[in-house]
């Protein structure tokens, strides 16, 4: 018998405004063991998304809400374990939605392999993985960018965004990150090689948009929703498209989400504003990641990783820093110890 237990983070309360630490309780249970057709997973690197919040609220969406007293829902990238599945052996990397604890049990469906020798593990949470297929296709098959376009991107400097801006520059387009923060701004600049930077922190969105986008906005790759969007829609050129893919501005809004106020420069502009979800691409997954890989293999397509540690128990704080900003790159939650 083992002495050392499975520790997860369940969700105790549906938040209000801001997750506080009482939404969340700590659990302990054995380590799972597989029976016929099952494998278990030492988990070694556990996702941190916005879109953890509205799964903590009750409703329908386009995912199930996690429900209360269970373990928190989180992609997640580790090692098996055991095996006792005909696909799966003892030591090979996997990925999947293993939730917010130290080991999973798993009957295989919806488990993918990954080769730490291609990217580290972290990277097929981020670029390799859920936010660097979002990027890629809301990019390539939602907003059907064409060379030439201007690209305005929100959340620049956030897993999905670093990524949507480098292959919209790929692709050869003229690319305008929105971030909070000067060093977050160089990063873009200098680093990814945008080919504007606006700090909405400290500048007027819609003036800097004005002299970063003079021919108007081809493209608006939106993950922040509120303010930023409607400084955004005040700029489209003709025949616009906006890629509705987040609005992590209002996830934790109190008092019901705020709507853009100028959509009636959809009507002028011709322009169309498109929801996506990543999910309907899984059949593509694959394809898509084979591409970035290339990319990044070529040096054309930064892959950062902020990666936390601190084990599951760090789960609560550190999914705060996807609301403060305080992320550069996709935020990781290192699980294992050594
Ligand atoms: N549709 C889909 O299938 C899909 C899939 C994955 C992700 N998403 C969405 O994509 C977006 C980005 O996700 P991610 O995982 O890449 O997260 P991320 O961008 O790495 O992290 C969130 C970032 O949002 C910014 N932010 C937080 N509060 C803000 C506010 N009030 N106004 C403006 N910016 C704010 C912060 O950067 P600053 O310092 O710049 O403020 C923070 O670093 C989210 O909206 C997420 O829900 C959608």
């Amino acid at each position: 018998m083992s002495e050392v237990n499975n520790h997860q983070v369940r969700l105790a309360a549906r938040p209000t405004g801001l997750p506080q630490a009482s939404d969340w309780s700590m659990a302990e249970e054995p380590i799972p063991t597989p029976s016929a057709g099952e494998l278990s997973v030492a988990i070694s690197h556990i996702s941190l998304d916005p879109a953890m919040r509205g799964w903590m609220n009750a409703g329908a969406s386009y995912i199930d809400p996690v429900e209360v007293g269970d373990v928190m829902r989180a992609g997640a990238v580790g090692c098996v374990l055991a095996s006792e599945h005909p696909d799966f052996s003892v030591g090979e990397y996997v990925y999947s939605d293993f939730g917010v604890q130290e080991y999973a049990l798993s009957d295989g469906r919806g488990v993918l392999k990954i080769d730490p020798a291609i990217a580290p593990l972290p990277c097929y949470l981020g670029t390799l993985g859920m936010t660097g297929m979002t990027a890629y296709f809301g990019l390539l098959d939602v907003a059907k960018v064409r060379a030439g376009d201007t690209v305005v991107v929100s959340g620049a400097a956030g897993a999905v965004g670093s990524a949507a801006g480098q292959i919209a520059k790929i692709k050869g387009c003229r690319v305008v990150g929105i971030a909070g923060g000067e060093e977050k701004c160089r990063w873009l600049l200098e680093e990814l090689g945008f080919d504007a930077a606006i700090d909405y922190k400290a500048q007027d969105v819609r003036r800097a948009l004005r002299e970063a986008a003079p021919d108007g906005v081809d493209v608006y790759f939106d993950n922040v929703g509120g303010e930023i969007l409607d400084a955004v829609l005040t700029r489209l050129a003709r025949g616009a498209r906006i890629v509705i893919c987040g609005a992590v501005s209002q996830y934790n809004a109190t008092e019901g989400v705020r709507g853009p106020s100028n959509y009636l420069s959809l009507l002028v502009a011709r322009a169309s504003m498109i929801g996506m979800v990543v999910f309907d691409y899984a059949p593509r997954f694959g394809e898509a990641a084979r591409e970035i890989a290339g990319w990044m293999q070529e040096g054309r397509l930064i892959s950062r990783e902020h990666v936390v540690d601190g084990g599951v128990s760090a789960f609560p704080e550190t999914l705060l820093k996807l609301f403060s900003g305080e992320n550069v790159g996709k935020l990781v939650l290192r699980v294992d110890a050594d």
